[in-house]
């Protein structure tokens, strides 16, 4: 069974003195346990709203959203969709609720009113897991964005979530932050098996995950590998997206006549193939 299925998702925002704001267009999307998806798409095009659609904060409005086979809109189902889907935010300010970085992490598993040992324990792993152990005794307010954001995460995994979803958790970072924070979400997938969405506008980040899924309109656009993705150069440019570094330097050097394939994703796989075709030169 999938982690998260969308099928044929519509979803409108009602106003009160004005027609209602179509959003989502009828989208179908499964993303499958322990897989790390990167969801794209410019500004407005409907990817936070659909992202609240896998956590039950939103309900389809035609179509289902199912979480480990749970339908969303069953009210029975919101509690127990929401244990299982934690969802982190962009601006980390916004999710630290104490004064002190273990308090902060605690929080959610004490709400879920477990023993102060099980809390313990899923605090210091947590804390563990996104390489904050040494600063649980800090303020969350004199860390770093990149820290701030990694005690943030910690916070959803303490509380057991099997997917998690971030809604450009990188945004508001400089790029060490930035790092730090893309270091953790690829060791929790690798390492821990969890199910990961990231929702970025870094393309550098979305090169790192399994699949990349391209919204427009309220609508999946394109979805595939990260090199099947970003080998349409000219069309994800239409949409007003970029793509990796490494894959627009190809494509610039292929207009120049330089035989390059387009769908490298790499730093070093650009320098192979270019060293390559060196090579092929002098022969
Ligand atoms: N809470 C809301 N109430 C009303 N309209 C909203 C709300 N959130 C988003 N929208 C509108 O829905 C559209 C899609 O927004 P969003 O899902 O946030 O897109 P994205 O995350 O891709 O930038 C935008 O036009 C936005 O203005
Ligand atoms: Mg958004």
């Amino acid at each position: 069974m999938p982690m998260l299925k969308a099928e044929d998702v519509r979803f409108q925002y009602e106003y009160e003195n004005e027609a209602p704001q179509i959003v989502l267009r009828g989208i179908n999307l499964t993303v499958e346990k322990g897989s790390f998806v990167a969801l794209l798409g410019h500004n407005g095009c409907g990817k936070s709203t659909l992202a609240k659609h896998f956590n039950a904060l939103l309900l389809p409005t035609g179509g289902r959203v199912l979480v480990e086979g749970m339908d969303t809109a069953a009210e029975a189902n919101t509690y127990p969709v929401r244990r299982l889907v934690g969802m982190v935010l962009q601006n980390p300010d916004n999710q630290l609720v104490s004064t002190i970085v273990e308090e902060d992490v605690a929080f959610g598993p004490e709400n879920l009113g477990l023993p102060p040992a099980e809390i313990r324990q899923r605090v210091d792993e947590a804390l563990a897991a996104v390489d904050m152990t040494a600063y649980k005794d800090h303020s969350p307010h004199k860390l770093s964005g990149g820290q701030k954001q990694r005690v943030a995460i910690a916070g959803v995994i303490a509380m057991h979530p099997d997917c998690i979803l971030l809604d450009e958790p990188t945004a508001m970072l400089d790029p060490k932050g930035r790092q730090e924070v893309l270091d953790t979400i690829c060791r929790l997938n690798r390492e821990q098996g969890m199910t990961v969405v990231l929702i970025t506008h870094y393309m550098e980040e979305a090169a790192l995950a399994d699949r990349v899924v391209v919204m427009e309109g309220g609508m999946v656009l394109e979805d595939g590998t990260p090199r099947q993705v970003f080998a349409q150069v000219d069309k994800l440019r239409a949409l007003g997206l970029d793509v990796p570094q490494p894959t627009a330097l190809c494509a610039a050097l292929r207009q120049h006549g330089i035989d390059l394939p387009a769908d490298l994703l790499t730093p070093e796989e650009c320098a192979a193939a270019l060293v390559q075709r060196i090579q092929d030169r002098k022969a």
